[in-house]
């Protein structure tokens, strides 16, 4: 099956087949491959909180307005965004560039200047839009995988942020729960696989410039 045939198969599932698990080797395949997404500067100013307890994910159940994925999906996947990227969240940034590629923190100076300036020039407001932007890349990079290995998905951003964040037990101080994922394999009886996908015809979604 070439990408666009994995694409094609793919749609937000309603209801997973509770009784069907995904395998350590493909969740982690998966988990991978949001490892390796791009992010501004590289700083990935996000936490991937991976559940998998059938008590945790019942604890969540009545924070989802569409519950049904939850209470039947192999995994959830909560992508958790920091709120700021203050100074020592940089220094340990730089440290770890220093040490995995074996270079002197001092001759990385050029670029953490600029990354300081690009900090300043910011509002909070600003730095946590900027922030959870490269959350919603991520969670393109893990949908892509998962339909590549055949994992169904549903996208969801319809939660209560207080309770999520108190089950989570997230500080919202320094986080914030930006967009969950649920994983597994659809069920038989989920009536959306059966249709046709929406999407703005080419004329209007393209320009050739
Ligand atoms: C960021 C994001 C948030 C979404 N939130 C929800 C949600 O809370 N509940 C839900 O059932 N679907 C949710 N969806 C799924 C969309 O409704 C779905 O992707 C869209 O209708 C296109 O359909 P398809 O994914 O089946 O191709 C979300 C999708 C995205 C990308």
């Amino acid at each position: 099956m070439n990408y666009l045939e994995s694409l094609q198969q793919r749609y937000s599932v309603k209801k997973f087949d509770p009784a069907k698990k995904l395998s350590p080797e493909i969740l982690q395949n998966i988990l991978d491959a949001g490892k390796l997404s791009a992010s501004s500067l590289g700083l990935q100013p996000y936490r991937i909180l991976v559940v998998e307890s059938d008590e945790m994910k019942q604890k969540l159940v009545p924070a989802f307005f569409n519950p049904s994925q939850i209470s039947t999906c192999s995994h959830l996947i909560v992508i958790v965004t920091r709120k700021k990227i203050d100074e020592n969240y940089i220094g340990n940034y730089f440290n770890h560039i220093s040490q995995t590629r074996e270079i002197p923190v001092e001759n990385l100076q050029p670029f953490k200047k600029s990354i300081d300036s690009f900090m300043n020039l910011n509002s909070n407001e600003e730095m946590l839009h900027w922030n959870e932007k490269q959350g919603y890349l991520l969670l393109g990079n893990l949908m892509f995988a998962a339909a590549l290995e055949k994992v169904d998905t549903c996208p969801m951003e319809g939660f209560k942020m207080d309770e999520i964040s108190k089950i989570l037990e997230i500080d919202s101080e320094i986080e914030k729960v930006t967009v969950t994922l649920a994983l597994g394999y659809r069920a038989e009886d989920d009536a959306f696989q059966k249709m046709k996908k929406v999407r703005k015809p080419n004329e209007k979604l393209f320009k050739f410039l």
